[in-house]
């Protein structure tokens, strides 16, 4: 077994652990990936200041995101098929989430269902990220199905109204469960503990839609039903509809543009979210990461404003909050944990991260991270 430093050498044992068509999934952007690999790779530009002889004793990561207490400023990112990268994966990162102490966010798309993850955690509250369908009736059973499961916010996408294009997932054809092609047996023989784990668990198709919708029993008719579902007429009116039936905390996930983030401040959400899918949508936008100073010093007064997207270390979250940012999510690092190594591998990065934001605050002379902004940068460098 390698020693785990970092969230890369999770990543390089997740691609090892994982099937192919779903470590791809995982480890892609849309078109050329531009904006995906620009996500990381701004985050190295911005410099920090090291200062010295300051009391660097009784640190605290502690604060708040939408009002909940965390015990770092970074929660689990939804993220579909979750529970392809490993067996019942949806629950394993909420339980870790939840002693750690941080929020977990299941997506609509995941394989564990919310009553799943209810039950998986005790009724510990998380949050629920919710695409918008077509079929109204079946938006209003889940807002319910996430109240009755004790979820404490939602989380709304607005940049998946159409799918952006991924070369991988049409060339790997992605499908859960995966359809046996010679091509998916010959790896799915290699990779003996996810094949394990899979066998010991029934949770195998979209949890959250297979069984609650009318006439989708299958993959088949499941596939074609989602296809069909994502609603590109989605609109602010609608926001104004969720919001009032859902009637909690409200999150609008994947603001990039300063016009609609002073929009989702006139829709009364509780926090939005600077994103852009991880690079998987609009190939060609600026990274997270650029565009986060302005939108905060827009809305930042008026809305909780988090961020997400090219986190791979503590040291980006830590640059996200010194921004303005009130939260930060992963996607990618919380699955590579995840792929690698199950809960364990989620508590692994979520250590790992916690870690290298507590040093690096400290290196930078602070000890609250409530208190960081943008003096702990190098003028000129972001
Ligand atoms: C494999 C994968 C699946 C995702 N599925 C969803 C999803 O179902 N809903 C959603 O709102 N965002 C989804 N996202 C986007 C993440 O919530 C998040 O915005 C993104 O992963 C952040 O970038 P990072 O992976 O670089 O941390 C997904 C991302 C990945 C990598």
């Amino acid at each position: 077994m390698p020693v785990i430093t970092n969230i890369e050498d999770l990543r390089v044992l997740a691609k090892k652990r994982v099937p192919r068509m779903f470590y791809d999934y995982a480890d892609s952007g849309s078109w050329t990936e531009s904006t995906y690999r620009a996500n990381e790779s701004d985050f190295q530009k911005i410099k920090l200041r090291q200062r010295v002889a300051v009391n660097m004793e009784n640190r605290s990561t502690a604060t708040t995101m939408i009002g909940q207490p965390v015990a770092m400023p970074v929660a689990i990112a939804p993220t579909g098929l979750t529970g392809m990268q490993h067996a019942d994966g949806e629950i394993l990162g909420a339980r870790a989430a939840k002693k750690f102490g941080i929020p977990f966010t299941l997506s609509t798309m995941s394989i564990c269902s919310l009553e799943d993850v209810a039950a998986g955690t005790d009724r510990h509250p998380f949050w629920f990220q919710l695409y918008v369908m077509k079929d109204r009736a079946f938006i209003e059973s889940l807002i319910d199905r996430a109240k009755a499961a004790n979820c404490s916010a939602l989380v709304l996408t607005l940049d998946l109204q159409i799918l952006g294009q991924r070369h991988k997932d049409l060339k790997n054809g992605l499908s859960a469960p995966p359809k046996p092609t010679l091509a998916t047996i010959l790896n799915l023989m290699t990779k003996p503990r996810w094949g394990l784990g899979m066998l010991g668990t029934k949770r195998h198709g979209f949890g959250n839609i297979v069984g609650h919708v009318k006439g989708v029993e299958n993959m088949g008719s499941l596939s074609e039903w989602t296809a069909k579902q994502f609603d590109p007429a989605l609109n602010w009116g609608d926001v104004e509809w969720i919001k009032k039936r859902w009637g909690g905390k409200l999150i609008l996930k994947g603001i990039q543009d300063v016009e609609d983030a002073k929009l989702a401040v006139n829709s009364g959400a509780d926090a939005l979210v600077v994103s852009n899918h991880g690079g998987r949508q609009l190939d060609g936008a600026m990274s997270s990461i650029s565009c986060l100073p302005e939108i905060v010093a827009a809305v930042g007064k008026q809305i909780e404003v988090h961020m997400d997207g090219g986190i791979r270390s503590g040291q980006d979250a830590l640059k996200a909050i010194a921004l303005g940012a009130k939260g930060t999510y992963i996607g990618r690092a919380f699955l590579y944990g995840l792929g690698a190594m199950g809960e364990e591998g989620v508590t692994k990065a979520l250590e790992i991260i916690h870690k290298e934001l507590d040093l690096t605050m400290a290196f930078c002379g602070r000890t609250d991270i409530k208190a960081v902004d943008s003096s702990i940068f190098v003028p000129g460098t972001y």
